[in-house]
């Protein structure tokens, strides 16, 4: 005696998946399963839960040898989202089956010993396979199923439970596919609860956000503590352009695969803000880790990474960071195989003036020598600071009372706006280049054409280049930084007034410290 079922379902590759077939074939021999195909432990651990899981639910267990195919056998198959289509094969060796059924959909799911299924990790990433390799359907724990719902173009069934699949399959049962008003729903999710008229007074500092959101500029903010710098990191998403619809599912993606959607937040339509602490390690700012899982530049894919209290990270932490900044990928080899994880951000940073954090401070006395602070400053010299556009310092308010005069500046919205403007001129002006979407990444090539300046202008920035003695990185930065500013006025000419805002956004480059 033998027979042979099949059943399809996917396995998590990066934050992208793979189809994966698998076979159930009962053959003769005393009763027992077999998995092949380089299950990883998990895979083993299944056949436990998926034994347990049938007689619980009173379906008969193969009565021969079992043996359980997972192809391609080259691809490394992870966690335990086989159990569900592995129970199902085995069930339908013995239940009669709607015709077609098991090969029109994609199954995934784990197993509780009872047959409840639980969710999976990467949902969102297999039920975009699916779809894309044909299937009609896909199966989906309960819990997984909102996620899984925002993939047009495939049902989506929601399964609590092992009979409540083997009913759906069967042509029983009332489960009917999830229903979700996608525009409503990302509507819905886009919006924030924050906003930059919540910091009061910082006019400059907005000013200078508001210059590196417009033109895609990573910034440092230099100032003491409390002064709003948390503040308006955490609300720059509320300025920048609104996530589209591929953003979000590029986005999404990579946090389901990280096991951070849950079913109440099955979508991230707002820009992410990750804000890891300084003594990250470095599998954790990548990714790595056994399971290759995304880090927090890739969990920072189209949003905001925030590094507060630069010189606290080790230099070799900020060292590692500069490939990825330029790359807009980060690439991990592990003995599982290479993944390749997307890493789009705004990089954002912050640090006090000095090692006490009160330089500069109308109240507070700073304690610090100059040697120290010298010290201090010089530990973000170097790899990142070239990556940083613009510099911005925060003074003391006394925000207190600033409240009271409602010193709240421009609304978010009133600012995005603004930025949508400036970033279709960018797009307009780079639609021949592919690579470059903002002024922040203009190659020096691409500065020369579109940062020309005449001849009053020139020999400004000659001039503060001399007497500030910038170095010479400074030069490309505060001609990028000024054509954003030109855009921001939709002028086509760099004037004069856009050098001289530029030229105070680099003070770190100012060797006025040393
Ligand atoms: N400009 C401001 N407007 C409104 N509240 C402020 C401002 N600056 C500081 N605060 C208040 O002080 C707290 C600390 O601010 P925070 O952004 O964390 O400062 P920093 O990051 O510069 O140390 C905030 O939670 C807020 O209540
Ligand atoms: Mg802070
Ligand atoms: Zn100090």
């Amino acid at each position: 005696m033998s027979s042979l079922t099949r059943v399809h379902s996917g396995a998590l590759h990066g934050v992208d998946a793979l189809s994966i077939e698998i076979e159930v074939n009962e053959g003769d021999g005393d009763p027992s399963i077999v998995i092949v195909g380089l299950p990883d432990v998990a895979v083993k651990e299944s056949r436990d839960r998926v034994w347990t899981a049938i007689g619980n639910a009173a379906y008969r267990k193969p009565k021969g040898r079992t043996t359980i195919n997972l192809a391609p056998a080259d691809v490394r198959k992870e966690g335990p989202s086989f159990d569900l289509p592995i129970a199902v094969g085995i069930i339908a060796l013995s239940e009669d089956l709607k015709d077609g059924a098991l090969e029109q959909c994609s199954i995934v799911g784990e197993l509780a010993l009872d047959g409840r299924v639980r969710p999976v990790k990467g949902i969102l990433s297999l039920t975009l396979e699916a779809k894309a390799a044909g299937y009609k359907a896909i199966l989906v724990p309960a819990e997984n199923a909102r996620e899984a719902s925002l993939v047009a173009g495939i049902y989506v069934y929601a399964i609590p439970d092992l009979q409540a699949a083997i009913h759906l399959l069967k042509g029983e049962g009332n489960i009917a596919p999830e229903k979700i008003d996608r525009k409503d729903f990302f509507k819905q999710q886009s919006r924030y609860d924050i906003d930059f008229s919540d910091v009061k007074g910082q006019i400059h500092v907005k000013r200078a956000l508001e210059v590196a959101v417009a033109g895609g500029h990573n910034a440092l903010m230099i100032g003491p503590p409390g002064t709003g710098k948390s503040m308006l990191a955490k609300r720059l998403a509320t300025i920048m352009p609104p996530m589209t619809e591929n953003e979000a599912i590029e986005t999404t993606k990579i946090h389901s695969v990280a096991g951070l959607i849950d079913s109440r937040h099955s979508f991230i339509a707002t820009r992410p803000f990750r804000s890891p602490h300084h003594t990250i390690s470095d599998a954790g700012l990548l990714g790595g880790t056994s399971h290759p899982s995304p880090g927090e530049v890739s969990l920072a894919q189209n949003g905001i990474l925030f590094l507060d209290e630069l010189p606290e990270f080790r230099r070799s932490t900020l060292e590692v960071l500069r490939q990825p900044l330029e790359d807009g990928q980060v690439t991990i080899s592990r003995a599982a195989g290479t993944f390749t994880f997307p890493c789009e951000f705004m990089m954002i940073a912050a640090m006090n003036p000095c090692p006490c954090g009160y330089l500069g401070d109308p109240k507070k006395q700073c304690r610090c020598s100059s040697g120290q602070i010298e010290k201090y400053r010089q530990r973000i010299s170097g790899p990142l600071l070239d990556r940083i556009d613009l510099h911005v310092e925060v003074p003391t308010v006394d925000y207190k009372q600033l409240s009271s005069t409602d010193d709240s500046g421009d609304s978010s919205a009133t600012i995005r706006s603004r930025v949508e403007k400036c970033r279709h001129i960018q797009q307009q002006r780079f639609a021949g280049h592919s690579a470059v979407t903002t002024n922040s990444v203009m190659p020096s090539k691409l500065v020369r054409e579109y940062c020309q300046l005449e001849p009053e202008s020139h020999a400004l920035l000659e001039q503060a280049m001399n007497e500030l003695n910038f170095s010479a990185r400074a030069h490309d930065r505060i001609l990028k930084v000024s054509r954003t500013l030109a855009d921001l006025e939709a002028v086509e000419q760099i004037q004069p007034q856009h050098l001289l805002e530029a030229i105070q956004y680099r003070s770190l480059d100012r060797n006025l410290w040393a």
